[in-house]
């Protein structure tokens, strides 16, 4: 039995996340496996109400679960109470991924069938790739402050910090995600490549510690796996242009959030996007989510896509739940909507965010 936490969290959050409980359920169902799944209310509408954001209790109870399914946290509502920026982001959502130590964000790139992308004259076979973003350092750990505050003078520092340590340990996932994922592997591709996406030209004493890093780890154990760099404004360039340059892509947390954006948008946008913050190491638990917000224009009308939250499920069948099979008839269902969808934006589908899953639930079920 697997036992899940559902955190549907706020505005279409508890939309999107329905409809990946439920394909969980019927893939369940069709590959004879238990799952049983425990809500928590926690977001910006729980927060309003009670002042919790996420208490040391309910991080402590998180971590007895096998896995973690997250909609979305923010306000949530248009024209509903402010949260000033970075309370819930920082109480909730990285307090999770700091807690959980989940180091990895696993962000996959895959145009999907018939769905619309701006990029000329690309398609399923040129957009097909995984970017891994270091999931809890650099800019993200909050070392920093301010200095005479509020005068002419004022100084604001924030750090980008990293150690051997989580910088090699998210390498190795890296690594090791080429070797067993990487297009070689996967018969689309001559390779195995991974590329490391820095800027070892001004970030000169980060950057070179990945780097360094980087060619050891390639060198001493991962000789079989291609070595590329690119440096991240370059790598947007190539994001539009050449996509099918791309096998596995590694970055620090800030540019993996940059990057994973205009990856999205280039696969179909938030709709089509989902993601897993992992923690791999043994007993580790890992939280999936789909890497858009709240959407609160959209809130409450049933039109919003759920297929990033019901993808990001699948990675939890994969990389959590140990359901490969199961996770594979998922992105193979979704594989068979797509094409029957008028669009992959909110209120662009064609069908109601329910209809979707219940095709896609429906084609687990004829697999
Ligand atoms: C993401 C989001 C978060 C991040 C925010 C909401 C803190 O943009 O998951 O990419 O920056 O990591
Ligand atoms: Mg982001």
């Amino acid at each position: 039995m697997s036992k899940i936490a559902v955190i549907p969290g706020d505005g279409t959050g508890p939309e999107v996340t329905a409809e990946a409980v439920k394909v969980v359920k019927a893939a369940a169902s069709k590959f004879h496996f238990d799952v049983e799944f425990t809500q928590y209310p926690l977001g910006g509408t729980h927060y309003l109400e009670t002042g919790e954001t996420l208490s040391d209790e309910t991080l402590e109870e998180l971590r007895t679960y096998d896995s973690i399914l997250l909609g979305a946290i923010g306000s949530g509502k248009v024209g509903g109470p402010e949260i000033p920026p970075g309370i819930l982001e920082r109480e909730i959502l990285l307090k999770l991924r700091f807690g959980l130590d989940q180091y990895i964000g696993l962000r996959p790139v895959k145009l999907f069938p018939n769905v619309h992308t701006p990029l000329k004259d690309k398609g399923p076979a040129d957009i097909d790739y995984t970017v891994v973003r270091e999931n809890t350092g650099g800019l993200y750990t909050g070392i920093g402050g301010f200095t005479m505050k509020d005068t002419a003078a004022e100084t604001a520092v924030q750090s980008m910090v990293y150690t051997r340590h989580q910088v090699e340990r998210c390498l190795r996932f890296a690594f090791e995600y080429a070797r067993t994922n990487g297009k070689k592997t996967r018969g689309v591709g001559e390779h195995n490549t991974l590329a490391l996406v820095g800027k070892t030209n001004v970030l000169t004493f980060v950057f070179d510690l990945w780097e360094r890093v980087f060619h050891e780890l390639g060198e001493n154990e991962y000789p079989d796996i291609k070595r590329e760099y690119y440096h991240v404004d370059a790598v947007c360039i190539y994001m539009v242009e050449s996509p099918q340059w791309f096998d596995v892509l590694v970055t620090g947390n800030m540019f993996g959030d940059i990057i994973t954006d205009l990856a999205a948008v280039t696969q179909g946008g938030m709709g089509m996007a989902g993601g897993g913050n992992l923690n791999p190491d043994q007993g580790g638990v890992s939280m999936y989510e789909p890497i858009g917000g709240t959407a609160p224009a959209f809130t409450g009308k049933n039109c919003i896509n759920p297929i990033a939250a019901i993808l990001s499920a699948a990675m939890m069948l994969q990389h959590s739940l140990e359901q490969p099979d199961a996770a594979i008839t998922i992105e193979n269902a979704v594989q068979e909507v797509t094409p029957k969808l008028k669009g992959t934006g909110a209120d662009k589908m064609g069908y109601t965010t329910t209809e979707v899953g219940d095709m896609i639930v429906e084609h687990i079920m004829n697999s």
